[in-house]
């Protein structure tokens, strides 16, 4: 809360919020400047297929606060794309939320209209989907579908789009960006594509990105120079940031801190220094131990054995982790507790003791 302040009408002193940006008649008076601006709590999703019921999420707990760059990682299937779609109101017709409550900053988006939904997505939550070529529309200019996000969520006049939309594709630095505003996406590379789908998602300024797998099948240079822009957004905007990945190093590079899941389960959570440096759950340090880190030679690196359980298992053990953990006991049966020391999350029965691994 910023000390500053100013005489309102009704000659009080009102308090600017640099949080919420908005001022308020006492310094502690907005309940919304102390919440994250993502919370999910306890949520359970699962999808009803010919093949038998699919317990995608389980028990998911998960909160971002307003500034910071969060990734979420697991091996693919691990449930981080069904959360994300979840959360944005835009799972699948089978899917089904059967507990738990999300809310952005503080509207409950479970109960929330698809009015409101439509709202927010674009405006103040943007998504860049893990296929820029499938998510664009094929048969329309990359810069008249900027100009739609243009007019739908903006105040931009009808007579400025174009220049706008111009002026988007030059902030994701795509060359040329008069002749690619008439370009469509077939016409583009895999990594303008990607680019085209950043400025779409950052055009109208976004609380929250949320970054789906956002450079891959790119190459490392492209990788790089993606998450360069995205980062630079964040900082010279304030904008939150969720990145999902199933690319370690990736993470570890760009976020503050990390979420781990594991098929459909939240399993750990810490800042990235504290992750890296002491993994508590036996799946972490088998992730960490698959990541190339610095220099470190391909023969030192250890694939994580085994692969996830069959979501559709009427008889999903509470662990499900347990059939490739190398510390299962009798008590891994029980439900998992949540133990949580500083900040830093584990759900397991037998947390690793604190060992320096990276
Ligand atoms: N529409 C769907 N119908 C049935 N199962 C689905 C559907 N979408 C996702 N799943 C299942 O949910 C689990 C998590 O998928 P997903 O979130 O895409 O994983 P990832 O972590 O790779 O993003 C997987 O087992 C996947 O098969
Ligand atoms: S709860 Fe038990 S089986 Fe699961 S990860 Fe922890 S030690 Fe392993
Ligand atoms: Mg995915």
């Amino acid at each position: 809360m910023r000390r500053e302040r100013r005489k309102s009408q009704k000659s009080r002193w009102l308090f600017f919020c640099d949080l919420c940006e908005t001022f308020a008649s006492s310094a502690f008076k907005n309940p919304r400047c102390f919440m994250n601006l993502l919370e999910v709590n306890n949520l359970s999703l699962q999808f009803r297929t010919r093949s038998g019921t699919v317990q995608a999420l389980e028990d998911v707990s998960l909160s971002i606060d307003k500034g910071e760059t969060v990734g979420l990682v697991g091996e693919s299937g691990s449930g981080k794309s069904v959360l994300s779609y979840a959360v944005l109101g835009l799972s699948d017709a089978a899917a089904r939320v059967t507990q738990g409550t999300a809310t952005f900053d503080g509207l409950d988006l479970l109960a929330a209209s698809e009015r409101d939904l439509q709202d927010i997505r674009g405006r103040e939550v943007s998504m860049i989907f893990q296929n820029p070529k499938v998510a664009l529309n094929p048969i329309r200019k990359v810069g008249h579908q900027l100009q739609d996000v243009l007019a739908r969520h903006t105040t931009t006049l009808r007579a400025d789009l174009a220049t706008r939309a111009i002026e988007c594709l030059a902030e994701m630095k795509i060359p040329d960006p008069t002749r690619r505003y008439h370009a469509y996406p077939f016409e583009l590379s895999g990594g303008l594509c990607q680019r085209v789908m950043i400025a779409l998602a950052l055009a109208c300024g976004p609380k929250l990105l949320i970054a789906d797998e956002p450079t891959t099948g790119l190459d490392v240079t492209t990788q790089a120079a993606i998450m360069a822009l995205i980062r630079e957004k964040a900082r010279a905007t304030g904008m939150t940031t969720l990145l999902i990945t199933h690319d370690l190093g990736l993470a570890r590079a760009q976020c503050d801190r990390i979420v781990v899941m594991h098929a459909g389960h939240v399993v750990e959570s810490a800042r990235t220094e504290v992750l890296f440096n002491a993994p508590q759950h036996p799946y972490t340090r088998q992730l960490i131990g698959a990541t190339p880190v610095g220099r470190a030679a391909l023969s030192e690196l250890t694939a994580v054995r085994g692969s996830l359980p069959d979501l559709r298992r009427t008889d999903l053990p509470a662990c499900r982790f347990s059939q490739r953990c190398d510390f299962y006991s009798d008590a891994c049966a029980k439900p998992l507790p949540s133990i949580v020391d500083g900040g830093h999350l584990v759900r397991c029965h037998h947390p690793l003791v604190l060992e320096c691994v990276a």
